[in-house]
């Protein structure tokens, strides 16, 4: 008879974070090198006068074409392949009938399922020209990320990976935002532990190999309040200044992490394809 014990595999932490197996990084691999390849190929399509719903459906279309399953459409009723957080909104946008403009500065955050893996990954993009401040915010909220998953080894704990993030994003006189957080995933979405952006050294669960979740700091260059809009998903900065996002999904390993989803193309905050 089948059993369902594959859908619970490795074991649990004394915190209730699933320690997988070194065979499962592969399905993690897959899952999220597709859905970094997403980010890049829509690229080109970000720009001017585009609106966020075609850029949507382009994503739909090629979760579609890869033979995966977007994870976002049916989630909590959501109904899209992608969230499309543009400027003031700082993350969970819907895609619509928004028109980008000049110096827009959006997030693109897609999620797959690929044999049953999850791959949850966002990038920044910019339409036409941003302004300094808004370039900036980008690359602190990227090198941010970077910093936090360098903090992601055995021996340190999610603690660490906060205090990374927060206190390099408020050395640059910008803000972490409190209310949404990074999640374990694995063969589900959204898993123990929250993954806090923001904390003190040494506090936490301890980082274990087989731990698998992201990481994936909002940073404001205002304050860092946000409210969630009538739409129950769209949520904003409070003082509506500019929002920025990046995520990876990662593993630990035995001595650091691996990510799964770096950008096949090697691309950063991909405005325009490499070239
Ligand atoms: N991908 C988001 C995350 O990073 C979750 C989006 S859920 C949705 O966790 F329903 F809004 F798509
Ligand atoms: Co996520
Ligand atoms: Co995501």
């Amino acid at each position: 008879m089948e059993t369902h014990s594959d859908t619970h595999r490795g074991r649990l932490t004394k915190d209730g974070i699933r320690i997988y197996e070194a065979a499962d990084f592969a399905g993690m691999h897959k899952a999220g090198r597709l859905a970094a390849q997403i980010l890049d190929d829509i690229a080109p399509h970000v720009d001017v006068g585009q609106t966020t719903g075609e850029i949507d459906r382009l994503i739909t279309q090629m979760v579609d074409d890869a033979g995966a399953t977007s994870a976002t459409i049916g989630y909590k009723g959501y109904r899209h392949a992608s969230c499309i957080s543009v400027n003031h909104v700082v993350c969970h946008g819907i895609p619509g009938d928004k028109v980008l403009k000049d110096g827009d500065i959006l997030n693109i955050d897609v999620t797959v399922i690929v044999d049953g893996w999850f791959g949850d990954t966002s990038r920044m993009y910019v339409a036409g020209k941003p302004s300094i401040k808004a370039e900036r915010l980008v690359q602190v909220t990227h090198d941010a990320l970077m910093l936090g998953i360098e903090a992601a080894r055995p021996g340190n704990t999610f603690g660490d990976i906060g205090h990374a993030i927060q206190t390099y994003v408020e050395a640059q006189r910008m803000s972490v935002v409190r209310d949404f957080c990074g999640h374990g995933l694995g063969q589900v979405f959204h898993a123990p532990p929250n993954v806090l952006h923001y904390g003190r050294p040494g506090t936490g669960p301890k980082l274990e190999e087989g731990m698998f979740f992201t990481i994936e700091p909002m940073v404001n260059l205002g304050r860092p309040e946000t409210k969630v809009l009538a739409d129950d998903w769209t949520a904003v900065t409070r003082d509506k200044s500019l929002s920025a996002q990046f995520e990876h999904s990662i593993g630990i390993t035995a001595d650091g992490c691996e990510i799964f989803t770096l950008s096949p193309g090697g691309l950063f905050h991909p405005t325009k394809p490499a070239g």
